[in-house]
């Protein structure tokens, strides 16, 4: 996958960079991410949604936000959907163009607002009424007038782990359609003075391999939008239906092409816009997990082996649920292999321990790999989306480095959390002066 390949010396070769030597240089755990791989996982969403329909793809900045990765977006001509102040601060200080920035949150606080508002973002996508109202009034106190689009859920149900089905009718996200909620908000953000209502969007899930999930979202959403303009007059001129397409982590998975997804989706859209009568409106969608997630690589360093004869071997490494917390949050699986061994067969079935203080934190259960010996380096794939950005620092362990590579070149993007680190925040109160650092 992507730039991956064994090499002579039989080494794991990413970018054309040997992963022994990355791991050497750089130390681990370290994140490898694939310059080329990434890109291309743009040019695919690009090709598929933009070029042959005219859509708009917004990488969804949650999978992995850095500097350098906002430019790269900006460069493939990608537009960035952000969900918190943070994420907008990185943009902006990247110089990400703001109005291909879309504001995503379920509780975005009045400073954030302002913050968009004075960056002008291109599209707030509102989540609520509260939220609509507060808007307004900053769009007002601020003499600017801003482009919104509404969330709603339109009760559909990816299969997908239950911790991440966000498009259901139970849910902490957007504007429910069937009890009329959406339509009475529709009606009164029509009626705001500083406020255009753009379009709708909905978010149905993560890791969906279903794209009948995506059409069945068209059909809900479509038809909602039939009786809007039916009753208002109002169409929405584009239409988000968020990210979610799967990637592969184990043989489990079977992703499906960006061409299909975008083949099935945007027809879909468009037969049904024109059986109701509407325009048909631009489709937006925001992939995460499909971009960044595959291009990603996490090289750790085995530590300790420990057999328990007959029962399991534990093989630990340096890292873990603090740089890795899916396994831990979510039981998912990954896939790894010997970095400096990868052109030995497999010949052991062991388990890999992180190495936070939890018996919870174990990375991979059962994986068969040539028997692991300390020393020697553990890559786990998949790691581009969910893993720096949702890292922490439990047990006081710091964040690992992010490389970039491509080409045989490896730069570093993110650099890797010293303890000073640790400590930069902490403080000391006066009347515990002895303890003064
Ligand atoms: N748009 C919205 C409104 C979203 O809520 C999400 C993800 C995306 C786009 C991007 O979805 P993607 O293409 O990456 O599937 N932390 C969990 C996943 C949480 C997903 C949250 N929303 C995990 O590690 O599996």
């Amino acid at each position: 996958q992507g730039t991956m390949r064994i090499n002579d010396r039989g080494h794991l070769e990413i970018g054309g960079c040997d992963t022994v030597e990355l791991a050497e240089r750089f130390g681990t755990p370290l994140y490898v991410l694939d310059e080329q791989y990434f890109r291309q996982n743009c040019r695919n969403y690009n090709r598929a949604f933009m070029e042959k329909y005219d859509g708009e793809v917004l990488y969804a900045a949650k999978t992995l936000l850095t500097l350098a990765i906002c430019r790269i977006i900006a460069e493939e001509g990608l537009s960035l959907d952000v969900v918190s102040g943070g994420e907008l601060y990185t943009a902006k200080k990247a110089r990400f163009p703001m109005e291909r920035v879309y504001f995503h949150g379920n509780n975005k606080s009045a400073d954030e607002l302002k913050l968009a508002l004075e960056y002008k973002v291109g599209r707030i996508i509102v989540d609520n009424q509260y939220e609509l109202l507060m808007l307004n009034k900053l769009a007002g106190e601020a003499g600017v007038h801003v482009k919104i689009m509404l969330r709603l859920t339109p009760g559909v149900e990816a299969h997908t782990h239950e911790y991440i089905k966000t498009g259901q009718i139970d849910s902490k996200f957007g504007i429910v359609i069937e009890n009329g909620q959406a339509m009475e908000i529709i009606k009164q953000a029509m009626a705001l003075e500083n406020i255009q209502l753009t379009g709708l969007h909905c978010h149905i899930g993560s890791q969906i391999f279903e794209m009948e999930s995506y059409t069945h979202a068209a059909e809900v959403m479509l038809g909602f939008t039939a009786l809007v303009y039916q009753e208002t007059g109002w169409q929405p001129e584009e239409m988000n239906f968020g990210g979610g397409l799967g990637i592969y982590y184990t043989s489990a998975d079977e992703p499906q092409p960006v061409s299909k997804y975008a083949d099935m989706l945007v027809p879909a859209v468009q037969t049904l816009a024109k059986s109701y009568g509407l325009i048909t409106p631009r489709v937006l969608v925001e992939p995460g997990r499909s971009i960044s997630g595959p291009a990603g690589t996490t090289l750790y360093t085995v530590g300790s082996v420990k057999e328990i004869p007959g029962i399991r071997t534990y093989v630990a490494v340096d890292g873990g649920m603090g740089d890795n917390p899916r396994p831990a949050l979510y039981q998912s699986r990954y896939e790894a292999l010997l970095a400096n061994r990868a052109d030995q067969q497999p010949e052991e079935t062991v388990s890999i321990a992180g190495k936070c203080c939890e018996s919870g934190d174990m990375l991979i259960w059962d994986i068969n790999l040539p028997a692991p010996a300390p020393g020697d380096i553990l890559a786990v794939s998949s790691t581009g989306a969910y893993n720096y950005s949702m890292s922490m620092n439990y047990n006081r362990l710091p964040r690992p480095a992010m490389v970039l590579v491509r080409d045989g070149a490896a730069d570093i993007i993110i650099a890797r959390e010293t303890y000073d680190d640790l400590i930069r925040n902490d403080m000391v109160p006066e009347r515990l002066g002895e303890s003064k650092v």
